[in-house]
């Protein structure tokens, strides 16, 4: 079997929504396992968020979703990241758990593994590409090879509406208060690069 993991981070479930249809698509492929799994959030965040309804009822969907191990990431041949932006790039939950893998590093333990990003920002244009990019840099130092989202497969990039999916990534635009839910095209593009992933990884590593 080949092995996708989808380690993701989402506080109020966009992005959430976002790893299920790329799981989805990963699964399309034939021998293909997936693994969603949640990366830990901070004590201190959860203390600020919880007087937030929205963040509150956005982590009671997530409480059965294990949460991401570096065994995870070992035992993955192909990659998906689930990434929101803040304040243009990562989150600290995310780096923190790439931080803390630094003898995978140094092992080169993930080095031939795909990887392939979906992002989320509250607006158009707060940061989906540079999250994607910024986010690539740490990937490349642990060895990943990259995989994005080319327009050929994805003619729906080619659009003025606002949505999300670029050649750098799957994405969706949450709405500055969070309202706005994954367009169609989202999880489509979504879904195709959890098959894109997948295909890759199978025929990399069987
Ligand atoms: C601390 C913080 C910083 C953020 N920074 C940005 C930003 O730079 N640009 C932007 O468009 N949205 C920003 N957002 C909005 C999030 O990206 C948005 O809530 C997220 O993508 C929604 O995904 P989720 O529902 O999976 O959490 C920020 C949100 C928080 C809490």
């Amino acid at each position: 079997m080949t092995k996708v993991l989808i380690p993701y981070y989402s506080s109020y479930g966009h992005i959430f929504t976002m790893v299920q249809a790329a799981s989805e698509g990963a699964k399309s492929v034939d021998g293909v396992e997936v693994k969603i799994a949640r990366v830990e959030e901070f004590d201190v965040v959860k203390k600020v968020m919880s007087e937030q309804d929205a963040y509150v009822q956005a982590q009671k969907k997530q409480e059965n979703v294990p949460i991401a191990t570096h065994e995870d990431l070992k035992w993955a041949d192909g990659v998906v990241w689930g990434i929101p932006t803040r304040y243009g790039s990562m989150p600290a939950q995310m780096k923190q758990y790439l931080d803390s893998a630094g003898g995978l590093w140094m092992n080169g333990e993930l080095e031939g593994k795909v990887a392939g990003i979906i992002t989320s920002t509250g607006s158009i244009h707060g940061g989906q590409e540079t999250t994607a990019i910024t986010s690539l840099v740490p990937l490349l130092h642990f060895g990943f090879i990259y995989v994005g989202l080319p327009y050929g497969e994805n003619p729906e990039q080619l659009t003025a509406d606002g949505i999300g999916g670029s050649p750098y990534a799957a994405s969706t635009v949450a709405g500055p208060d969070g309202s706005v839910q994954p367009d169609e095209r989202d999880l489509i593009m979504a879904k195709r690069l959890g098959e894109r992933v997948a295909r890759i990884a199978k025929a990399l590593h069987g």
